[in-house]
């Protein structure tokens, strides 16, 4: 087990910082020349199974889209947006639903079928997905309620990890316009441990927050920054 977690962390390092590598940078690392292989008619028919990224943006059309939208946005009740999520956290999530470290019957299902080289491309196709902002609220923000969730938010160091615009990094994950259900029952489930997450950075940066605090939290969080 230590050594499977040693190995998807590994794994995720190389991924992650391969997904932050500019398109063109990639390129002329790779040699700068674009070495596009010759394609008759004959060789379609016997398409090798394809491994690169093309192969994980159609498996995420055809199996994630109908929950987490086809841009990364889902518009399903509490199903987050993956739009603008790191390589890193993706891969780690998917590995905890698949060991049942996370649990949640829908991705538990779709991550028990995973390899590590499909929790790798998978997790490498999200974080190419741009992040994508939330619809506009059909009434504006409440500014009392922003300026508390700002507050709360300063308090107890959540930008400090998540950053000042709260976009994440790494094994940090964007939370950053996600959707407020979502948010709400996943700061709550790591407050009463449902969720335990990869470490204990969650539940111990909840562990002191009033559950309506919380959802203040989640509140400001789903309209940033646009309700700021
Ligand atoms: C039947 C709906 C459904 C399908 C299909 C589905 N997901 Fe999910 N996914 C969810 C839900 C719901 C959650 C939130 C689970 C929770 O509350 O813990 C989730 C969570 C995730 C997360 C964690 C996101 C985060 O912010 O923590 C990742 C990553 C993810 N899914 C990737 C995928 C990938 C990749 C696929 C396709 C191979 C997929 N999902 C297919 C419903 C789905
Ligand atoms: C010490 C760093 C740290 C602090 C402080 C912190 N976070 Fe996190 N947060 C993380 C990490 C790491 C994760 C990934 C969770 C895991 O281990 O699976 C995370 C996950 C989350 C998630 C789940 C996102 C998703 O897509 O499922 C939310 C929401 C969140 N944090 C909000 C907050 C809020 C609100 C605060 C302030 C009360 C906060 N965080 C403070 C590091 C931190």
């Amino acid at each position: 087990m230590t050594l499977c977690v040693a190995m998807l962390i590994g794994m995720a390092t190389v991924q992650s910082a391969g997904a932050q590598t500019p398109p063109g940078k990639a390129a002329s690392a790779s040699g700068g020349t674009t070495t596009k292989r010759a394609t008759p008619g004959a060789d379609k028919k016997a398409a090798p199974a394809a491994t690169g990224a093309s192969d994980y943006a159609q498996r995420y059309a055809t199996v994630c889209a109908a929950c987490h939208g086809a841009n990364g946005r889902s518009d399903m009740p509490a199903t987050p947006a993956l739009a603008g999520q790191h390589s890193f956290y993706a891969i780690t999530q998917l590995f905890l639903f698949r060991e049942g470290r996370r649990g949640n019957e829908a991705m538990t299902a779709v991550a028990k079928t995973m390899k590590d080289a499909d929790m790798r491309g998978f997790a490498d196709h999200i974080a190419t997905l741009p992040a994508v902002p939330p619809p506009a609220p059909a009434t504006a923000a409440d500014a009392a309620r922003m300026t508390k969730g700002q507050a709360l938010a300063q308090e107890h160091k959540c930008l400090f990890c998540h950053g000042a615009d709260l976009a994440g990094g790494q094994q940090v994950p964007r939370v950053a316009g996600q959707r407020e259900d979502y948010l709400k029952m996943s700061l709550r489930g790591f407050k009463d441990g449902s969720r335990p997450g990869y470490t204990m950075a969650m539940s111990q940066a909840v562990s002191q927050i009033a559950v309506e605090d919380l959802d203040t939290l989640a509140y400001f969080i789903a309209r940033f920054p646009a309700g700021k």
